[in-house]
């Protein structure tokens, strides 16, 4: 049975995977409907694979005689400056996750719960390839520049990058 310090910290964990596919949704729209197409697809990819994260925390927690609780959603901002100042934001968002992440592996180690720490560093591995994403994307960007054209090349990109993460983790 979980302790209630690890089942509140995984429920606050929870809400902060909702939140991230919630911004991804938003970002993925703001994308679509300014003519990024490729980064958008990318983008609603991305947002069901948070959903997936979310699930996987879900079902460990029932599984392990607790109880997963929906969250409030909260509105993520819809207005994005450009899509480089997407992925900007999408790496931070991602530092912030990882951070998250590691301070559960603490709450784990601390109250001893070393069957969801082990739980977790499925968690900890996959925000090594989320902050890597995230950067590897931005660079890209940074380095093309902002023209029309080079613009264009990365969102022909980011349309490959979503096909090859079409099949979705499961959530079990
Ligand atoms: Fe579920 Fe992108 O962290």
């Amino acid at each position: 049975m979980l302790k209630e310090k690890v089942q509140i910290a995984l429920n606050k964990q929870i809400e902060l995977e909702a939140y991230s596919s919630q911004l991804y949704l938003s970002m993925a729209s703001w994308a679509e409907k300014n003519g990024f197409n490729g980064s958008s697809q990318f983008l609603y990819v991305h947002a069901d694979e948070e959903r997936i994260h979310m699930l996987k925390l879900f079902h460990y927690i029932n599984d392990r005689e607790g109880h997963a609780i929906v969250p409030a959603l909260q509105q993520p901002p819809f207005n994005f400056e450009s899509i480089k100042a997407i992925f900007q934001e999408i790496l931070t968002h991602e530092k912030m996750i990882s951070e998250s992440i590691n301070n559960l592996v603490g709450i784990c180690v601390d109250e001893k719960d070393f069957t969801t720490q082990n739980f977790l560093q499925w968690y900890v591995s996959e925000q090594i390839e989320e902050e890597n994403m995230a950067k590897t994307n931005l660079d890209k960007l940074i380095l093309l520049g902002d023209d029309k054209a080079t613009m264009y090349m990365f969102d022909k990109d980011m349309s490959a990058l979503s096909l090859l993460s079409t099949a979705p983790p499961t959530a079990k």
